[in-house]
């Protein structure tokens, strides 16, 4: 017997990039409203672009059974921003008008977004124009301000700590310098936390703008020590001070000539400063792909039935979050248009340090 919901039906959408976990954040949200409080549900096809071109499907039991352990995202995702800058003020206002269109035309109760900052913003713009919204916080990079923690990152740890882990034995045989990029295009979060897992020797941030010189200091102290390799793990956003102090046109133009990947660029620097020989690897999308790890499928799916409560009290305009070890939310307003970078304070960067990591600085 279904108990009393101010929600009867609702539709929801995955955008932005992927992360292991979104299927388990997904289950979790629908099976609680549709069990617990007999919700109608409307799946929306590759994130907001599904709204703007009415490609919806509504969902049963058997769509959102089994896919608790499954990678991505059963609704697929794009990165379709409707009050987008690339677009002129005109196409967003036609893009805003249709998302409206099909939400009322799917006479829907509210909109559960699923997504990093861009879509949590672009889920608050709507509310603001009227919509019923509630913001599901997922990343990889764990950046999204207002929750402590965003399912995805600790899948992605693991794959970025096990990819640490083989560097070293390659490295060590060919006593080389091996340069690892990992995601984390505005905030280092993973790079930080794989790095310290992986016993990284030097884990570059964006946060910090690195000198390529006290790199090359530390890794021929390490030489001089007796050690015949090292990893360096880079987050890809990270950045040489120089590039830090230029405008985003000419560092854009720098990176153009100089190789667009962090790791290539960090390896060539120190290949050129210390004269050791050494290699880069990407690790890309492997960080974004496969099943989640138990920690995320809990994560995601306390978030997900935590936003089906939401639902049920009509408690809109609100981002489900994590403080601490409390599942809450917290207004959708606090995300918006905000990252959640690293501070330079931060305890894991004394943490890297005290075990002899160096940070660029
Ligand atoms: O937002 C997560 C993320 O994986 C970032 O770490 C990365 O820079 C970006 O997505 C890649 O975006 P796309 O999937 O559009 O290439």
């Amino acid at each position: 017997m279904a108990v009393h919901s101010v929600t009867k039906r609702f539709g929801i959408l995955t955008a932005g990039g992927d992360c292991p976990g979104l299927n388990a954040a997904i289950r979790g949200v629908c099976r609680a409203a549709y069990d617990r409080y007999g919700m109608e549900i409307v799946g929306i096809a590759n994130g907001f672009r599904g709204l703007i071109y009415e490609d919806t499907k509504e969902l049963k039991p058997e769509d959102f059974s089994g896919i608790l352990t499954r990678g991505g995202t059963i609704l697929g995702s794009s990165r379709e921003k409707p009050f987008g800058a690339a677009d002129k003020d005109e196409v967003a206002h036609e893009k805003v008008s249709a998302i409206k269109e099909t939400y009322s035309k799917l006479k829907l109760d509210c909109l559960v977004v699923l997504g990093g900052n861009g879509t949590n913003t672009t889920g608050y713009k709507l509310y603001r124009e009227g919509l019923n919204v509630i913001g599901l916080p997922k990343t990889i990079d764990n950046d999204i301000f207002g929750t402590d923690r965003t399912f995805g990152f600790d899948s992605a740890l693991l794959i970025g700590t096990e990819a640490i882990d083989r560097l070293h034995s390659t490295a060590q045989s060919h006593s080389r310098v091996i340069v690892i990029e990992l995601m984390g295009h505005k905030a280092g979060w993973l790079s930080l936390y794989a790095g310290v897992a992986g016993g990284g020797d030097v884990i570059l941030l964006p946060e910090i703008p690195y000198d390529i010189k006290s790199i090359a200091r530390h890794l021929e102290k390490r030489a001089k020590s007796g050690k015949t390799f090292s990893i360096v793990v880079v987050a890809e956003g990270a950045m040489s001070i120089k590039e830090a102090e230029m405008d985003k046109k000419d560092r854009k133009k720098y990176r153009l000539d100089n190789g667009p990947s962090a790791a290539y660029r960090v390896a060539r620097e120190i290949q050129e400063s210390t004269g050791m020989e050494t290699r880069a690897t990407v690790l890309g999308y492997v960080q974004r792909g496969g099943i989640p790890s138990a920690s995320d499928r809990v994560l995601a799916t306390s978030f997900g039935t935590a936003a089906a409560e939401l639902l049920a009290n009509g408690k809109y305009g609100r981002m489900v979050a994590l403080t601490g070890t409390d599942i809450n939310s917290v207004d959708l307003s606090v995300p918006e248009g905000k990252v959640k970078n690293v501070p330079t304070d931060h305890y894991m960067i004394d943490t890297a340090k005290a075990v002899g990591t160096c940070v660029g600085d």
